[in-house]
């Protein structure tokens, strides 16, 4: 705003200056109200070189004033600089869909429920999430937010059409940074095919702000019959649900490449995949082909009966250690890379809660879903003590920050978050590449 401002007065002061903008005499000689009431500005053009000795000084002013974004992220740990947070204005709870079955547990109070959510738990959300944009620009890191459409609107596409849409809480659902790329995923649920408009705003920002920055799109999903297993999870059990998931067989099917991009975990070179309800091989292929230069690996956590999105079971906290859900462990045989390069996987700890808060999507596993800052400072929710006494012991200093209120938004701290720029480079954490998890052997 206060660019947008400087930008305003310096352009009308260079157009004065260089004559080419200047109210006619006649304008000069009525009262200024008149005119501006009528509409009558009238203007009085010079020569064409003078124009573009202005557009050209305005550019050059803007670019100096606002030349201030720099895209670049390539894990989940080095120092953060730039950070997207979300808001939970208009988020609605979503009416059934294929995708969408599966991810509302039975005895879920969401279950036969859709609509706007209620106003005075998205002003709840709310306080938290500007909260964390404080303590995150207190900080010195820079902060955005997107900005919310009306989610309570239905969708048609020629393939499907779903009565609402979802929300802009957890911009880390829906764009991936990788390097200076932010990727926008397809997203495998209906009623997020629209999701990334909420970031339209500030892509289009970074875009001419930062021009090394690359703006890109996932192939737009169909999302049609074809694209889910229909009635898969009618009358299922917990345990029929968890041999299927450890059977790697889900809602979503391979007939086309469908990812959300919080179901990748950036570990430099190193692009790793939870292969589970949101994300399928398709997607990974996708994702391998279009980061040609990096290696796509694909993991999965039979232990987990709803496996959607990485960040609540797999949790980097800095090069070399990880935090495991200890009821999702990672299997044997894809651990080997990450013991073949030192890195060390340890069970976090359990949550302080037993059960997630009213009308909550996620498991009460978003005590580990903490955002790391640098090597030695993560955010954790404030009333995850153990999880923060755990992060203690491990080295880190934790800022803890009130949370829960904008969990069923979404998720937690690190959903709420997307990344614009952290400092480093693409380092190479797997020098050792062993079989297991790559999805190109
Ligand atoms: N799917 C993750 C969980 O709820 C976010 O555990």
């Amino acid at each position: 705003m206060v660019y947008q401002a400087l930008l305003v007065l310096t352009t009308i002061k260079c157009l004065y200056a260089s004559g080419v903008f200047r109210p006619t005499q006649d304008f000069q000689n009525k009262h200024q109200l008149d005119y501006i009431v009528a509409g009558k500005l009238s203007l009085k053009l010079r020569s064409y070189k003078t124009i573009r000795l202005f557009i050209h000084q305005t550019l050059l002013l803007s670019s100096i004033i606002m030349a201030n974004t720099v895209v670049n992220s390539w894990n989940e740990f080095d120092p953060l600089k730039h950070v997207i947070v979300g808001r939970a204005d208009h988020t609605c709870i979503p009416p059934n869909e294929p995708a969408t079955e599966a991810k509302i547990p039975e005895d879920s109070d969401m279950r036969g429920m859709w609509g706007p959510r209620p106003l005075e738990t998205v002003e709840k959300a709310n306080i938290q999430l500007d909260n964390l944009a404080k303590v995150l620009s207190d900080r010195g890191i820079k902060v955005d937010r997107p900005s919310p459409i009306q989610w309570n609107q239905a969708v048609a596409t020629p393939d499907f059409t779903t009565a609402s849409q979802f929300g802009c809480m957890p911009p880390r659902d829906v764009l991936l940074t990788v390097g200076n790329e932010i990727l926008s995923a397809p997203m495998s649920f209906r009623c997020r095919y629209f999701e990334y408009l909420a970031y339209h705003d500030l892509m289009q920002r970074y875009f001419d702000e930062d021009p090394n920055f690359r703006w890109e799109q996932a192939p737009r999903p169909r999302l049609g019959e074809n694209s889910y297993q229909h009635g898969y999870f009618d009358e299922i059990t917990i345990d029929e649900r968890l041999k299927r998931t450890a059977e790697l067989d889900f809602v979503t099917t391979e007939h086309e490449p469908l990812f959300d991009a919080a179901d990748v975990m950036r570990l430099g070179k190193d692009l790793f995949c939870q292969h589970g309800l949101t994300t399928n091989r398709r997607g990974m292929e996708w994702l391998q082909r279009h980061f040609p230069d990096h290696r796509v690996h694909a993991v999965n956590f039979p232990g987990d009966p709803y496996p959607i999105h990485i960040d609540a079971t797999f949790v980097p906290l800095r090069p070399g250690l990880i935090i495991n859900n200890p009821n999702r462990r990672l299997p044997e045989s894809q651990r080997k890379i990450f013991e073949k390069n030192d890195w060390e996987i340890v069970d976090a700890a359990p949550p302080s809660h037993n059960s997630p808060p009213p009308l909550c999507y996620s498991s009460i596993w978003l005590s580990m879903n903490c955002l790391v800052l640098d090597h030695k400072t993560v955010i954790v929710e404030a009333s995850e003590t153990l999880q923060q006494d755990q992060m203690d012991k491990l080295g880190m200093n934790v800022i803890p920050v009130p949370f829960r209120d904008a969990y069923p938004f979404g998720g937690g701290l690190h959903c709420a978050t997307g990344d614009v720029y952290r400092e480093g480079s693409c380092e190479d954490y797997f020098a050792s590449q062993v079989p297991g998890t790559l999805l190109r052997s």
